[in-house]
């Protein structure tokens, strides 16, 4: 599968790189990157540290893109991810970059008609742009498989949204109205891709390579969060779910909603809509997935994330 990886990094969205590179099934032609987590300097480098991590062969470009979101301002998650976006994990390094994320988009679906998912892991700007400055192009991609939203609340930004498609909504709105194949891996599932303490612990038993240690940082920061909240130690992994399901769709079962999304509002915007009034069509079908095999998800994260290329014990 021919794959682009919008991503703004981030944590998951990190775990989500590696897992992606572990892959067999993937052969990532570009890495863009986003504002969304951290700012835009800060996801292109992170991405470019989780390449070097991962120490695959011949690593994907990475790309730089929108820096801030179509309409509204900023809306980073430090909190969450760390100061650098990577849980204090970025050894400071600078490498080169391309610069002209949403240009890089269009050119490979030109290049590869039918051929390209487009796998979007932070908030939707470069993909609305790519839209935007050519939907024909744009409707050469094979789908758009995007992490964002939340159908059922609570959201994990605002009472009612979830962060991607908080962060820019204009665009998450563009986007979903948009022509082009579409499927959602929404907040409702991603939190049941819930790691705990306990289960990495036991995965990184007896393990001292590298990428280990760099995956148990990334977690330990991710799991201060959440112990923060709700009292325990665990994340979710919501990008690395979205990934997995990109790359074999037979992991889950999806189904057809129409959505459109809310675009203002200090807690509405982001907000996933969904229509039950009777003889209604508002906002557009789009797939959305309902179910993982969780079980099976789990194995393949810790098989691909811990011991895939780089980590000194592939599998
Ligand atoms: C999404 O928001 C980000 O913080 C994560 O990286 C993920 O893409 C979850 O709501
Ligand atoms: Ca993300």
């Amino acid at each position: 599968m021919r794959l682009i990886i919008d991503t703004d990094p981030g944590i998951d969205d990190a775990l989500a790189l590696l897992y992606a590179l572990a892959s067999p099934e993937a052969r990532i032609e570009a890495i863009t990157t986003v504002a969304g987590n951290v700012n835009a300097v800060k996801t292109t480098r992170n991405a470019q540290h989780v390449l070097r991590h991962a120490g695959v062969a011949n690593p994907p470009p990475v790309i730089r893109g929108c820096g801030e979101p179509l309409r509204r301002q900023p809306v980073y998650a430090e909190h969450v991810h760390g100061e650098d976006g990577l849980a204090g994990q970025w050894d400071g390094g600078e490498h080169a970059y391309g610069e002209g994320a949403v240009d890089e988009i269009l050119r490979l679906a030109r290049a590869y008609p039918g051929e390209i998912t487009l796998l979007a892991l932070g908030p939707l700007t470069n993909v609305a742009c790519a839209l935007a400055a050519d939907a024909a192009a744009f409707a050469l991609l094979r789908e758009v498989v995007v992490m964002g939203g939340v159908l059922q609340p609570p959201g994990n930004i605002t009472p009612v949204a979830e962060f991607n498609f908080h962060a820019d909504p204009h665009a998450a709105r563009d986007v979903l109205r948009s022509p082009v194949p579409l499927t959602i891996v929404p907040l409702d599932l991603t939190r049941q891709a819930l790691l705990s303490r306990e289960m990495l612990d036991a995965w990184l038993e007896g393990c001292a390579a590298p990428r280990a240690r760099f995956v148990a940082a990334l977690c330990h920061q991710y799991f201060r969060f959440y112990a923060s909240m709700h009292g325990r130690e665990f994340c979710y992994l919501h990008d690395p779910l979205a990934t997995a399901i990109a790359l074999e769709p037979a992991l889950a079962v999806t189904g057809t909603l129409r959505l459109e999304i809310e675009t203002e509002g200090e807690m509405a915007a982001g907000m996933v809509v969904r229509d039950l009034r009777p003889g209604r069509q508002t906002g557009r079908e789009v797939r959305v997935v309902r179910e993982c095999r969780m079980a099976e998800f789990f194995e393949r994260f810790r098989a691909r994330v811990l011991n895939g290329p780089g980590s000194g014990r592939e599998e």
